[in-house]
């Protein structure tokens, strides 16, 4: 662990294996199995590692130069949370600024191990530390990070609008004053089409996917001040997203996601 991220911590790690630090939050992530792993180190990784900063990438490369801009005016170190089997936008950044110290975290750590594996085989040049926490409960010092970057992070903690709110609140602590949070967050467009689909699915609608407030009043909510809202993405859910993907395919019912990029001071 660098020492700008080791001074960080707020608490002793229940474990720490090959200098990464592990606060047994498995609880909180995903549920992912041996297969997962298998599929990450035989190429799932290199993938996405690689695609992030290619154009045929629809989604990463559409947002790239404005993630960029940002370390163009102050190449900081960050902390990616949720960082998931694509670690966020990690890769773009250190495309541009491979020396910059970077901690990347994840609250599943399987996922964790098998990236620092990953790490110390195939991306030896960057200065990646990893450690595996719940963005819900940050073992961080309050007022003690520059930056903190997150690719479909917050809304990937699975306690619904108030898990959100928790890691927005911690992802606040933990930033200085002026330190900045990069979030390209998600949301479905159409909140009928998809009630539509799970009715002729025959299942109850997932928890959590009707938001009570907008990423904007969450981020407002939370303390942080909005610079940049101002670009989205869209694109239809598809077969190959999801079950619900599959599903909305089969019934011929489209099912929008809508990705915003935001920008936020604290
Ligand atoms: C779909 S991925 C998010 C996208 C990811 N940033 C990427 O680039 O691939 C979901 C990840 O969020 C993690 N996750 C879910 N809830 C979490 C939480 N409360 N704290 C930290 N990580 C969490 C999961 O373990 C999983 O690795």
């Amino acid at each position: 662990m660098n020492e700008y991220f080791r001074s960080r911590f707020n608490r002793q790690p229940i474990e720490v294996i090959s200098g990464d630090y592990y606060f047994g939050s498995d609880n909180d992530g995903d549920n992912f199995d041996k297969n997962d792993v298998d599929l990450w180190l035989n190429g799932v990784f290199k993938d996405r590692w690689d695609k992030a900063f290619k154009v045929e990438d629809d989604l990463l490369s559409y947002f790239f130069t404005d993630v960029l801009d940002v370390f163009d005016e102050n190449p900081t170190p960050f902390m990616e949370i949720a960082c998931g089997p694509g670690m966020g936008l990690t890769p773009i950044i250190l495309s541009k600024y491979p020396d910059i110290v970077c901690l990347a975290t994840d609250a599943c750590s399987l996922l964790i191990k098998s990236w620092r594996q990953y790490i110390n085989h195939d991306l030896k040049e960057f200065n990646i530390d990893l450690a595996s926490f719940s963005a819900m409960d940050m073992p961080i010092k309050d007022n003690s990070l520059d930056m903190v970057t997150s690719f479909i992070g917050v809304s990937s903690t699975r306690s619904g609008e108030q898990g959100k709110i928790r890691a927005l609140k911690e992802i606040f602590r933990v930033l200085r004053k002026g330190g900045c949070l990069i979030a390209i967050e998600n949301e479905w467009s159409d909140i009928e089409a998809i009630k539509n689909v799970f009715q002729l699915w025959g299942r109850p609608m997932w928890a959590g996917m009707k938001e009570d407030t907008t990423w904007y009043e969450k981020f407002e909510k939370c303390g942080f001040t909005v610079e940049k809202t101002d670009k989205t993405f869209f694109r239809y859910l598809n077969r190959d997203d999801n079950e619900l993907g599959e599903q909305a395919d089969k019934y011929g019912i489209k099912i929008g996601l809508k990705f915003t990029l935001f920008i936020l001071r604290k």
